[in-house]
């Protein structure tokens, strides 16, 4: 990945190129400045970039050139707008005391009325009682922790994967919005959290700046916020004006207010900036039109949003709510409408997916939708495209949200040509062949080939390396697909084989020296990974970050998850009633876990990926609560708690909480109305608490 500008350069000029020949040149470009910047970006003390600072001037000087020339070429990849292009190294990581969540989203009035009745739902609220609740705009920034310890602050940290960040203190201490010593009586550790954003006119300042100097252009405030909060000089970071809202609590010592306005009307006089449209809501139509009157005035507004953020007023509400995956149940999105445009569909591709899906993908004449060009779409799945009767030539009507794929949305059929071709949907894997089989009652048609098609086993690769898996630096799925091509991964554990290559990758043309020393290092370095993100790692179906961490906590171990799976295969086994009564987990989660698990190649493989890694298993929660470690049955009716509440706060507490009654019960929680389970419990002379027993037994446990 050596080639510098003059080796790329065209010998006629550049104008004079064909459109293929400034394609192919725009798309070599993109590879080695994204080659150079991910060099950049993970290089540690030791390491330095490849090429000096004006070599890659000259890359994206080049690149720039060929843009003006072909405007109609511009990449959505082109380094020129592309996000992330995070000029500084490195930031020492940070774990969150608490982890940093994200948001479940809603998208209309009955996305709203399904979270409000799953909120009474859940705490046992008749239905049309008072739920108050705030809505403020959600800031389409950067979220960040701040810790304050005796009001002044010890650190700024990124969200980075929600439960380690990023540490940016020394950029943050240059914002004039970020308090250094808080107002006021503050208990002795008071984290802050809260959106870092750029103002749009500082914004385009800035990108004006940048286009005078020949710098790099921003696609939009918040990749420009990014930038500037990763540089490793922060005189930089000062120099472009960022700003923060508060907005949310992280860990602290001592409550500070019984309610979520008055959490904001303690950060006001902390010294913090709160979004002046807050507001405290009595119902839904009061939360509806305070979402209308922040949509109204976003046009005018000096940020982007991207939604109206709905909490929860009372914190005692908002600790028994809790979180389910990594959102609380207390606080949902209302998302505003996406963007949409018109373009050309010039063709559909199939791609393969991890899990062998087919998906199809609209190839369409590059097109701006929200400040971003965008040049592919997904299709779903065949159902999808025969539905709307999507064919190739179409003109069509394109959808983006957020940093969702874009969708098309419907076809301009008044528009459509004579020569506009119907897609026939493959009935074979158009990678490795093997038949491509749709189950009954399922969207979508998946290859049969299992790790014998290349295509799941690269794209199983690819994630098994990732950030939120092992996340293994400088293993990219550029160098993947190398590794790939060459036979020297197939499987995980060949990963770990790779460091015995060394020599071999070193020689590599696009590898030098220190980045192989780097990227073995890196591999050696997770050889003791985290169980749950091993267990993420492996690409099971249905199995997300979430579902991993259940598990890994529930199994301490691969070999135990795996025997579970295995025993679970005959559903009459007591390892199945536990599987399906883990939180989160049905029978169909269930059944994908057998499937993998029983799968001819899984046990070999995963012996293998044992020999060479450690897995450390996540801590047991609360190991000092009465019922940490101990299987719990709820039945019968409950009247204090919902049984999801009951179940989630058990399971806080360090409880498995399994459906059925077996010799590896420990308590059986019978309310009124209780059956066969109470009998069966009595039977086998296990522990039977009345409800009331059981709120007074983990008392004092944060019940
Ligand atoms: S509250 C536990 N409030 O949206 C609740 N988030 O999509 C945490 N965001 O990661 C979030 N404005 O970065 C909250 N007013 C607001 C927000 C907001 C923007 C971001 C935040 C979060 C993301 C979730």
């Amino acid at each position: 990945m050596s080639r510098s500008a003059d080796e790329l350069r065209p010998d006629s000029p550049i104008k004079d190129l064909a459109d293929e020949a400034a394609a192919q040149l725009l798309q070599e470009l993109a590879e080695i400045i994204a080659y150079h910047d991910a060099r950049y970006h993970t290089a540690d003390e030791q390491t330095e970039p490849e090429i000096s600072d004006a070599e890659y001037d000259a890359l994206i000087q080049l690149n720039r050139q060929v843009e003006a020339a072909f405007p109609g070429l511009m990449r959505p990849d082109s380094p020129s707008v592309r996000v992330g292009i995070v000029p500084a190294g490195n930031f020492a990581k940070i774990t969150h005391a608490l982890p940093m969540l994200s948001l479940g989203n809603a998208f209309d009035a009955d996305d709203l009325s399904d979270f409000t009745a799953r909120i009474r739902r859940f705490l046992s609220l008749p239905e049309d009682s008072p739920l108050e609740m705030t809505a403020e705009p959600k800031i389409d920034g950067l979220s960040l922790s701040l810790r304050y310890e005796k009001g002044k602050l010890i650190y700024a940290a990124t969200r980075g994967d929600g439960t380690i960040g990023e540490d940016v203190t020394a950029n943050i201490r240059t914002l004039n919005e970020v308090p250094d010593i808080l107002a006021g009586e503050i208990p002795d550790v008071f984290e802050v959290r809260g959106e870092v954003y750029m103002r749009r006119s500082d914004f385009a300042a800035l990108n004006s700046e940048q286009e005078k100097q020949g710098g790099k252009i921003f696609a939009n405030p918040r990749n420009a916020a990014a930038g500037a909060l990763r540089q490793k000089d922060a005189k930089i970071t000062a120099s472009r004006n960022l700003r923060f809202f508060a907005y949310a609590a992280g860990a602290l010592s001592d409550p500070v207010s019984d309610t979520h306005k008055g959490f904001l009307d303690r950060l006001s006089e902390a010294g913090f900036s709160v979004n002046p449209l807050t507001a405290l809501c009595r119902n839904e139509t009061e939360l509806l039109a305070h979402y209308q009157k922040i949509a109204s005035l976003r046009p005018e507004l000096d940020y982007d949003i991207d939604g109206v953020v709905y909490k929860i007023n009372r914190h005692d509400w908002q600790e028994r709510l809790g979180q389910v995956s990594r959102a609380p149940r207390w606080a949902i999105a209302h998302k505003f409408p996406a963007e949409q445009a018109e373009t050309i569909l010039r063709d559909i591709e199939i791609q393969v997916g991890r899990t062998g899906a087919l998906t199809p993908v609209a190839r369409l004449q590059p097109v701006l939708v929200g400040g971003v060009t965008v040049s592919n779409a997904t299709l779903h799945n065949e159902d999808e495209i025969r539905r709307k009767d999507i064919r190739i030539g179409d003109s069509v009507i394109l959808q983006r949200a957020g940093d969702v794929i874009p969708q098309i949305v419907r076809v301009r059929t008044e528009k459509r040509s004579e020569g506009a071709a119907v897609f026939i949907f493959p009935e074979t894997c158009p990678i490795c062949g093997h038949p491509a089989t749709r189950p009954e009652g399922e969207a979508v048609r998946r290859c049969t080939g299992g790790f014998e098609c290349e295509a799941q086993s690269r794209e199983q690769l690819k994630h098994f390396v990732s950030r939120d898996a092992m996340d293994i630096d400088g293993l990219g799925s550029q160098l993947i697909d190398l590794f790939y091509d060459r036979g020297w991964i197939k499987t995980p554990a060949d990963i770990f084989r790779l460091p015995e290559k060394r020599d071999e990758i070193a020689a590599l043309e696009r590898m030098a020296e220190k980045s192989t020393d780097n990227l073995c290092r890196a591999i050696e370095a997770v050889r003791t990974p985290p169980l749950e993100k091993l267990i993420f790692g492996l690409g099971i179906r249905q199995i997300g970050q979430a579902t991993a961490k259940l598990l890994a906590s529930r199994y301490q171990s691969l070999e135990a998850l795996m025997q579970a799976c295995q025993n679970a295969a005959d559903t009459s086994h007591p390892d199945y009633a536990e599987l399906t009564a883990i939180d989160q987990i049905g029978t169909s989660v269930t059944d994908d876990l057998v499937r993998f698990f029983t799968a001819r190649q899984t046990a070999p493989m995963i012996a293998d990926l044992l020999a060479h890694t450690t897995p450390v298993p996540p801590e047991a929660p609360s190991a000092d609560s009465p019922v940490s470690g101990k299987t719990i049955v709820f039945t019968g009716t409950l009247e204090k708690r919902s049984r999801s509440e009951a179940k989630a706060q058990a399971e806080k507490l360090g409880a498995k909480v399994s459906g059925a009654v077996s010799a590896r019960t420990d308590i059986l929680v019978a309310g009124p109305g209780a059956g066969s389970k109470l009998k069966k419990a009595e039977e086998l002379e296990i522990e039977i608490l009345s409800e009331e027993e059981w709120l007074a037994f983990i008392t004092g446990h944060n019940g």
